[in-house]
């Protein structure tokens, strides 16, 4: 029997990142899972009342297209021309499906509204806040932007934590494609952040092995924080139902990880 551990508690506000590699299947380019898209769209849309904001990863649309560029090392404005428009691609293709589950989004692109600096984006959460006002909620996702060497890549891992801030969520969750971080082998359900912060700085310690996409979630926590976050999940998307099950509170198989 899988144990699973509690959520947010019933007062929790959400901001969600849909990682990239639920939302496409990373061995195709542009390949959007329609079925896995429409079924964490309802799981959302159910839970609308606690979702503050959605960022979504750049699966086979941005990360494909970076490497392709770089592969072929394309001059820079070509880059930065193919990646942000990848990226927003998938975007409205994500939106298309959440606004057919009633759940009404503003699409915010980090090229127009951030000026990131290492793991911060530096985004003006101005406009997402005014879109929570009128009940739309607020959509970014990682994305490419003009920088001295052209063009410079900003993760949704970091947006993600940086739009919880600002809008003054509770509980900020990565959706992705494992049951949460795996330590030996085994699910770590709920670990602090302290505990963490050696691991994002050295990647593989402690019989650790943090790699991937993981260490880069676990840098941005840790350069991201704020008071009055309170955890951040891991939690599985290919797994019907549990998304919807954090967000309304219940308990879940997941990691979470405290924050003082
Ligand atoms: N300790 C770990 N526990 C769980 N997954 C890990 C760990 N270290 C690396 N990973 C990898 O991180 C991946 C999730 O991160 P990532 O590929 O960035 O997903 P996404 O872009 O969807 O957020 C998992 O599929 C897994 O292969
Ligand atoms: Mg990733």
């Amino acid at each position: 029997m899988q144990r699973g551990v509690g959520s947010g508690g019933p007062g929790g506000v959400y901001v969600v990142k849909l990682g990239g590699s639920v939302l496409t299947d990373k061995r195709r380019p542009f390949s959007l899972r329609l079925g896995v898209v429409e079924r964490l769209a309802a799981e959302l849309a159910a839970a609308r009342g606690r979702l503050a904001g959605l960022v979504l990863g750049g699966g086979s649309f941005g990360h494909y297209t970076a490497r392709v560029a770089l592969e072929e090392a394309r001059g820079p404005g070509e880059v930065l021309g193919l990646v942000t428009a990848a990226m927003m691609e998938l975007a409205l293709a994500v939106v298309d499906v959440l606004h057919s589950k009633g759940l009404y989004t503003l699409v915010l692109p980090p090229h127009a509204f951030c000026r990131p600096r290492g793991l911060r984006p530096g985004c003006d959460w101005a406009a997402a806040r005014a879109a929570r006002d009128v009940d739309a909620v607020p959509l970014t996702y990682g994305d490419a932007y003009p920088c001295s060497r052209g063009a410079c890549i900003v993760s949704g891992d970091e947006l993600l934590l940086e739009m919880a801030c600002a809008l003054g969520a509770s509980e900020a969750v990565y959706v992705t494609d494992v049951d949460g971080l795996i330590v030996g082998g085994r699910l770590v359900e709920e670990v602090g952040v302290d505990e963490l912060s050696a691991l994002a700085a050295g990647g593989r310690s402690e019989g650790y092995d943090v790699t991937g996409g993981f260490a880069r979630k676990l840098e941005a926590l840790r350069q991201n924080l704020c008071p009055g976050l309170r955890s951040v999940w891991i939690v599985n998307g290919l797994k019907p139902g549990r998304l919807q099950r954090l967000l309304e509170g219940g308990r879940v198989t997941a990691t979470r990880v405290t924050l003082p």
